[in-house]
């Protein structure tokens, strides 16, 4: 077994609406190892959402411990998790989170120049990006001028630019006919091999999940692995 990237542990989160607690996690402890793919399903208002802004330190838990490498991460300022972020995350939503106004180039590129990359080298390493991921023809487009599996073709270069140890996609293919989304998933896998990276995927696509190396379901706030899934 590869070594653990990501440890969560007790990881507990509710919503106070008045005098009703809506309790959406509880109690949420898992491993996530180096180079590992995890699907996370689990039926609508389930919570996935909810888990993958706290793995993405976007939102904090009630309670738990989420570690990865040594570092204490609910522990850590908003600066530094702002940092950690930047270097180690990257992040595939349903709908892309483009920006609208900058090209495929300068997109990818963001992330690069906010890491303090120097602006020459970060465009050129986001050409070779967007390059990997097929789209070498449309460096200049804007998202406007894309189709809906190409905009998250750019989005997922964006999001592995960093060469981030962690991606966390958030039905990276809803959005998708089956066809573009299965190449998009094709694309999110070829990356995970060739840099290691390791993914958590939320969809509702279980024969997509059965190709994951693992799947846990959330349920009533709890998360359950799922028997071998292979097909
Ligand atoms: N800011 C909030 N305030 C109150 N309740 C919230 C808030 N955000 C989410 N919830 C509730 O928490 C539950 C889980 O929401 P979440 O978005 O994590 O679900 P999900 O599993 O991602 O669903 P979907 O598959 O529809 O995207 C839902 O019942 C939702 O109404
Ligand atoms: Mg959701």
């Amino acid at each position: 077994m590869t070594e653990v990237l990501m440890q969560g542990r007790q990881i507990s989160k509710s919503y106070q609406d008045g005098k009703n607690t809506t309790q959406v996690l509880q109690d949420i402890s898992f491993d996530l190892h180096i180079g590992e793919m995890l699907a996370i399903v689990g039926s609508s208002g389930s919570g996935k959402s909810t888990l993958m802004h706290i793995l993405g330190l976007l939102d904090s838990p009630d309670c738990g411990e989420l570690h990865c490498r040594g570092d204490n991460l609910l522990q850590l300022s908003q600066a530094k998790a702002a940092a950690f972020r930047n270097e180690h995350l990257g992040f595939v939503y349903q709908f892309h989170h483009l920006l609208n106004e900058f090209s495929a180039t300068e997109n990818v590129a963001m992330p690069l120049l906010i890491g303090g990359c120097q602006p020459q080298r970060a465009k050129q390493k986001a050409n070779e990006m967007l390059e990997r991921v097929g789209l070498g023809h449309r460096l200049k487009h804007r998202p406007a001028e894309l189709s809906g599996g190409e905009r998250q073709r750019v989005a997922i270069a964006r999001a592995v630019v960093n060469e981030p140890a962690l991606v966390l996609a958030d039905e990276p293919t809803g959005n998708l006919d089956q066809t573009t989304g299965d190449s998009v998933f094709g694309l999110l896998k070829e990356l995970n091999q060739s840099l290691q990276t390791s993914f958590v995927i939320v969809t509702h696509d279980l024969q997509l999940a059965s190709q994951l190396d693992r799947t846990v379901t959330l349920n009533n706030g709890l998360l359950v692995a799922n028997e071998s899934m292979t097909p």
